[in-house]
């Protein structure tokens, strides 16, 4: 079943509230009476914070919400899940799994490490739910007044885990053969942006870059694709290396160009001194690499460069966070990880403390679930700048073709400069 998941937007407190409403009256006909069951009854018992209301949406209508975050009382690293209600019919399509899953992996991309949720003691069916979801009864009770009648609620708890920032899992996304078959076509799509950018922008990126340097005779150019630089560097008469992971897109940029000197391998490893006038790692590359890769990388290059040369990257800003989607969305993406039939469930989180963007691909066959995480990191100017302290002078534009730098812009490219 497709769905998103989402926060829910200010206009949205009546479809939230019907969803309480019928949730509940779902969730407890069989404990509390029918009569304290009407809106009039559960309205004073729903504390609606529009803030911290997640909502679970099929067919542009809300069927779920989850609603969760700290309380002034509680220690740091703490917070509560405060509800979570979905409509019947909804039950056992694995929405209502989602959401307690995405509201723990919110919380726990804020650095919250502990969960806890109220429930009432005697609602079997929740208690076998959030066991099997890792929560576990903490022992500690309170009493609710619903109606003319009390109840007892308990107290559940669970750790929480981020997914380490950069962390790859058991299969780095850009080393998996079917997955490099995929984005060696999507490279060469020449109607989308997915992989690389569209052939015109390409071609205008590496006519400004040699107006910018006119003496520039050799380049590097680091996850090169299937070489849609490359091949235009060496069009424009100069002396090209490039290096990719992917064997099989070095294999299909070398038949397109013999005169390049392509190699497959990882550049964390460039091992060369004082040799390239210039070197590119171009379409946001540079953020997909952990801290410490990128201090590698940085030393690797500047040591790689010639005196004079430069190096040339992109980057997201901090203002894309504006632009990106949290949430989780089930997209349809043929057959870019499998061609299996499959789910495929997307959870994207942004990671304040760390800049990081994280979209995980959970694709699910029959027999299996793999994920696949893809990183990306928000800069500054400034902590850029930063990064890259070996270089003597860097200069900011809105893009690799030259458009003067925007401070709105969502991302930005950066020239560095070795003396
Ligand atoms: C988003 S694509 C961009 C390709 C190219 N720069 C462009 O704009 O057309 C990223 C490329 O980097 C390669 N790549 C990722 N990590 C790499 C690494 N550590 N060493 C070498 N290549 C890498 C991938 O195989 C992929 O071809």
């Amino acid at each position: 079943m497709h769905f998103t998941i989402r926060q829910a937007r200010p206009n949205e407190k009546d479809a939230v509230l019907r969803v309480y409403y019928a949730g509940w009256r779902a969730a407890y006909k069989d404990l509390i009476p029918k009569d304290a069951l009407t809106d009039q009854a559960i309205r004073p018992h729903i504390a609606l914070n529009p803030e911290r209301s997640w909502v679970a949406v099929v067919d542009e209508a809300i069927v779920g919400t989850v609603q969760f975050g700290p309380n002034p009382e509680d220690p740091d690293g703490v917070a509560e899940i405060r509800t979570l209600y979905l409509l019947q019919e909804y039950w056992g399509t694995g929405i209502g799994k989602k959401l307690m899953q995405f509201a723990r992996s919110w919380l726990a991309s804020r650095g919250y490490t502990r969960a806890y949720l109220w429930m009432f003691t005697e609602n079997k069916r929740a208690a076998g739910f959030y066991q099997r979801l890792g929560f576990s009864d903490t022992g500690e009770s309170e009493t609710y007044t619903i109606g003319e009648r009390r109840y007892e609620g308990s107290k559940w708890e669970a750790p929480l885990q981020p997914v380490p920032p950069h962390h790859t899992g058991p299969h780095p996304f850009w080393a998996d053969p079917h997955i490099s078959e995929s984005m060696l076509r999507a490279h060469l799509d020449p109607e989308t942006d997915r992989a690389s950018r569209k052939p015109a922008t390409i071609r205008r990126t590496v006519r400004w870059l040699a107006e910018q340097y006119p003496a520039v005779k050799s380049v590097l150019d680091l996850g090169c694709g299937p070489g849609l630089y490359t091949n235009e560097w060496q069009q424009a008469g100069l002396q090209v290396t490039g290096i990719d992971l992917s064997s099989r897109s070095i294999t299909y940029a070398q038949a397109q160009n013999p005169h390049v000197d392509y190699r497959v391998g990882n550049y964390l490893d460039l091992a060369e001194e004082n040799a390239y006038d210039l070197i590119t790692l171009i379409y946001f590359d540079y953020g997909v690499l952990s801290p410490k890769d990128r201090a590698i990388l940085i030393q690797r290059i500047y040591r790689a460069l010639k005196p004079g040369g430069a190096f040339v990257l992109d980057v997201l800003h901090q203002n894309y966070r504006l632009h990106f989607f949290e949430g989780v969305q089930t997209p349809d993406m043929g057959d870019f990880f499998t061609k299996d039939k499959h789910t495929v469930s997307k959870t994207s989180l942004y990671y304040p403390e760390t800049k990081n963007l994280l979209e995980q691909y959970d694709i699910r066959t029959d027999t299996e679930t793999k994920s696949w995480y893809v990183w990306n990191t928000l800069f500054t100017q400034k902590s850029i700048r930063t990064e890259l302290a070996p270089f003597s002078e860097v200069e900011y534009f809105a893009d690799l073709t030259g458009t003067p730098y925007d401070t709105d812009g969502t991302d930005f490219a950066v020239i560095a400069q070795k003396r």
